[in-house]
């Protein structure tokens, strides 16, 4: 067989969506049989094949790794001269319109450091399929446009894996000799590979049920090694929740007799949506107060919510090509974010998205590896999860939903799902619905498909006194992204207000489409001139630069009733105080003052709703904010900010701090907006410099009893150089060394930290015993959130570079997927000044010469180099 590595490193063949062809042949069933064991499993495929459409073209099988032990067509074993290999595919010759064709592999499950395929993990056997992993259990057309039923049937060791699950429903299962069992499994709804799981291993379940709408009772199953079972409650809450609020939101019901979860602790992305048998990364099922943040318990929620989301978008209609991934994944973040605001707060959940779009999708947006969410082409389809795919895809759904309104976008979602119900469909499928069930035209609208890039807007409002008119000036403009000199105007929507300066008030929001380059609105009946709040709810995914001055948004963060609005006024307030400093120029840092006192003392306001608009941005937002980004002047003004910031309104957080400490533990949004905003304090506070800062951040770490408050005492700590600092990290790590989700927090929170040896600390820390390239929530604690620490990362030295270079090159050599992950923070290269970036450049050629590099580094790195 060829060897794939050397052979992708040399020309990664590229894949394009205009190359898509309906596949020659479809397999309606499969069954397969494992005889599970981790150092030989052997699995038999069992395909019923049907010719698609009229063609003389072979049976073609992918397979990665695989050799064909037997092969039979129709019951007949084959000679080797009756089949052949192709980069790993099985062909095979046939002469009819159907055939049943069988197949024998043996498989190392223990030895599958890349965590595609069936590898183990903590003594368990599972599988990852999605995208491409099915081809390294069986040969099988790989592609999620071949939708089979499956029958399952597993034996395995019965002491070592007692427990046997697969997708669907459990049909029956016996003992064998030897020690070993069986179990058989069907599902009857045709699915792609990708959605294939099994699960072997000795695992606890917490059992529960759920009564559907129509009254059918679903068994729910959340499975776990047996000491992790109190930890998996709050999973439990949000499956059922979730279930219910598809029914109500949506009308999606459940449709199969049992649905499953398992945890495992070695896994690449988050979770995993395979049919009736979702797969989870434990940092998505585990939670407890004492090992637990507020963050960990809303990501559980919205993890769970999000898997499950996908039986209806993603499972019943699923992709037709890996192109179509947003189809699923935009709309299925959608869904989820829009269910954890139902849960919590709308506002607080809205602010938070808009971070992490503007902190990751926007960063991809303008750097080498932009691409539109329905990509055109790509080497490894591993590296197109991504926060555009995600999170601006959810963006593109959203303002659909904003245009259309509920009623409409119910009735376009209904059309959807019942049009496509059991097919594999493409995002225009979904564009069409839209506008077919939503009666609109999205002609224009379908740019945000096609275009990548972040829309600027400039905004400009006039008034002039004597017509009473105020007259808004908007101009767009789409940059270049790779491949993509030349764009097109979009349809932006765009939430507006005008309020009056004198009262604090406005006569009504307004939808606003913007689709010309330039456009003009007017509006009447404005004595004086009006304040303009735009983009309220962040209703566009786009950078909207205003000619507000710092009374304007002072104004709006004081009077804006839209808090997204009011917290982005805030933020831009803060911001032009930080570049203005950055650049030298003389700022009114009161001003920002004034604002965060008015904010914290406002008694209407939500405690988690103040805590997110008086943190100041982050060093990355404001380095998106420069044409060169210049990390120590960044963190040396925003350093000084807070510190002025914590001393100037001393009293204040002593205040907050002391008042918002609760007796007793509870996850109600009142108990962790006052955890939120407690912690805020007591991060001013201690940048403040007083001199009981360390001293009562310590007392905080020391009494707390629950993770968020610990945790967030820790992590204040870490970034200066008291005596506590080490007290607190030690603690922390003998309380906790035996917890690796926990632990993973000791790591991340140091590589994290605004520490002066930040760097050298994470090289030390990647020797630490506990450190391990195979556990990917290892790795990503430590390097994934040391190449997110900006300031750190871009030490001057460039060490920062050298350390997650080195990183990805040992660790690609197990796990390509994870490795891909951490070259993007390389590729921003052109951000940087030309000492920076100079060094950056050599260390994506430094490891583009490493030999036998994988197709996934291969790509994200030599294109983050163009
Ligand atoms: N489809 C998964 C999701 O829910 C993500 C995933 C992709 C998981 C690839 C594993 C491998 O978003
Ligand atoms: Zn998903």
């Amino acid at each position: 067989m060829a060897d794939m590595q050397s052979t992708a490193a040399a020309a990664p063949a590229i894949i394009r969506r205009s190359d898509y062809r309906p596949p020659d042949w479809l397999v309606p069933d499969i069954t397969l049989d494992f005889d599970l064991d981790p150092a030989a499993t052997r699995i038999r495929g069992m395909l019923a094949v049907r010719r698609n459409g009229d063609h003389d073209r072979p049976l073609r099988l992918d397979g990665d790794r695989l050799v064909p032990l037997e092969v039979k067509v129709d019951g007949q074993l084959l000679d080797t001269g009756q089949w052949s290999m192709e980069a790993g595919a099985l062909l095979i010759p046939l002469t009819g319109e159907s055939h049943s064709i069988e197949t024998l592999v043996e498989i190392a499950p223990e030895g599958n450091s890349k965590l595609m395929g069936l590898y183990a993990s903590g003594g368990l056997l599972c599988t990852q399929c999605e995208a491409e992993g099915f081809r390294r259990i069986t040969f099988f057309p790989d592609r999620p446009d071949v939708l089979s039923r499956y029958s399952v049937r597993m034996a395995a060791d019965k002491a070592r894996y007692p427990i046997l699950l697969a997708n669907g429903d459990p049909v029956d299962q016996g003992d064998l000799p030897d020690g070993r069992h069986w179990a058989r499994w069907n599902d009857p709804f045709p699915k792609p590979c990708y959605l294939f799981a099994l699960v072997a291993g000795d695992l606890a379940c917490n059992a529960d049920r759920f009564v559907t709408m129509s009254g059918r009772e679903v068994k729910l199953g959340i499975w776990v090694k047996e000491a992790d079972l109190p930890r998996t409650a709050h999973a439990m809450q949000a499956l059922k929740n979730s279930m219910a609020w598809d029914e109500r939101v949506y009308g999606r019901e459940y449709d199969l007799d049992v649905f499953n979860i398992v945890a495992v602790a070695d896994f690449n992305f988050g979770a995993m949506e395979n049919k009736g048998l979702n797969i989870f990364n434990s940092r998505y099922i585990l939670a407890d107060p004492e090992t637990a943040t507020d963050i960990d318990y809303d990501g559980v929620e919205g993890v769970v919510a999000h898997e499950y989301f996908h039986n209806w978008s993603g499972n019943r209609v699923t992709c037709r090509d890996w192109f179509q991934l947003s189809l699923k994944e935009g709309f299925t973040v959608f869904r989820d974010q829009s269910f954890s605001a139902d849960m919590g707060s709308h506002a607080v959940k809205r602010i938070e998205d808009v971070r992490i779009l503007r902190a990751a999708q926007f960063q991809e947006d303008s750097g080498p590896l932009a691409h539109p969410i329905r990509p055109e082409s790509y080497m490894e389809i591993s590296n197109f999860y991504t926060a555009t795919i995600y999170n601006k895809g959810a963006e593109v759904i959203r303002m659909m939903a904003l245009m259309l309104g509920p009623e409409r976008f119910r009735k376009g979602t209904d059309l959807y799902f019942e049009r496509h119900d059991g097919q594999a469909a493409t995002c225009e499928d979904f564009v069409q619905a839209m506008e077919e069930g939503g009666e609109i035209d999205l002609g224009q609208f379908r740019l945000w498909y096609e275009q990548a890039g972040t829309p600027r807007v400039r905004a400009s409002l006039s008034h002039d006194p004597a017509t009473g008119i105020a007259e808004l000036a908007l101009e767009q403009a789409v940059p270049a992204t790779p491949g993509q000199p030349d764009k097109q105007p979009m349809a932006i929507p765009l939430r507006v207000a005008l309020f009056d300066r004198a009262s604090g008030t406005h006569h009504g929001d307004e939808l606003l489409m913007l689709t010309e380059a330039s456009e003009r609105f007017s509006f009447k009946g404005f004595t004086d001139a009006p304040v303009l709040s735009i983009n309220r709810g962040f209703s566009a995914p786009v950078i909207v630069e205003t000619n507000h001055d710092q009374a304007d948004l002072a104004f709006l963060s004081a009077h804006d009733d839209d808090p997204f609005a009011r917290y982005e006024a805030m933020q831009q307030l803060m911001v032009n105080v930080l570049i203005g400093k950055i650049g030298g120029h003389a700022v009114d840092e009161a001003a920002v003052i004034a604002a965060v006192r008015h904010t914290v003392t406002d008694p209407a306001l939500d405690p988690a709703f103040i805590a997110e608009t008086i943190r100041l941005p982050s060093e990355a937002y404001l380095g998106d904010q420069m044409r060169v980004v210049d990390p120590d002047a960044i963190h040396a003004a925003r350093d000084g900010l807070q510190q002025r910031i914590g001393a100037e309104l001393e009293p204040l957080w002593r205040d907050i701090h002391a008042k918002t400490k609760a007796n007793g533990f509870s996850l109600s949004s009142t108990a962790k907006g006052a955890r939120k905003l407690r912690n805020t304090a007591l991060h001013y506070l201690v940048a403040s410099g007083v001199v009981d800062g360390p001293a009562v951040a310590y007392a905080q770490f020391d009494e707390a009893d629950n993770m968020t408050e610990r945790q967030a005492a820790l992590a204040t700590l870490a970034n200066g150089t008291s005596a506590e600092r080490e007290a607190a990290l030690d603690i922390f790590y003998n309380r906790y060394r035996d917890d690796a989700l926990t632990l993973d927090k000791w790591f991340q929170t140091q590589a994290f930290a605004f520490y002066p040896e930040t760097v050298d600390l994470v090289e030390e820390l990647g020797r630490h015993r506990d450190f391990t390239m195979t556990n990917p929530n290892r790795v990503r604690s430590l390097y994934g959130a040391f190449a997110g620490n900006q300031w750190a990362f871009h030490h001057k030295s460039g060490k920062g570079y050298r350390l997650v270079a080195d990183c990805i090159i040992a660790l690609d050599k197990l796990n390509p997927q994870t490795a891909a992950r951490l070259v993007p923070p390389l590729g921003r290269w052109r951000r940087f000044d030309d000492m920076r970036g100079a060094m950056m450049r050599a260390e994506l050629q430094h490891i583009l010469a490493e030999p036998g590099l994988s197709k996934d580094v291969t790509e994200q790195a030599s294109k983050s180099l163009e």
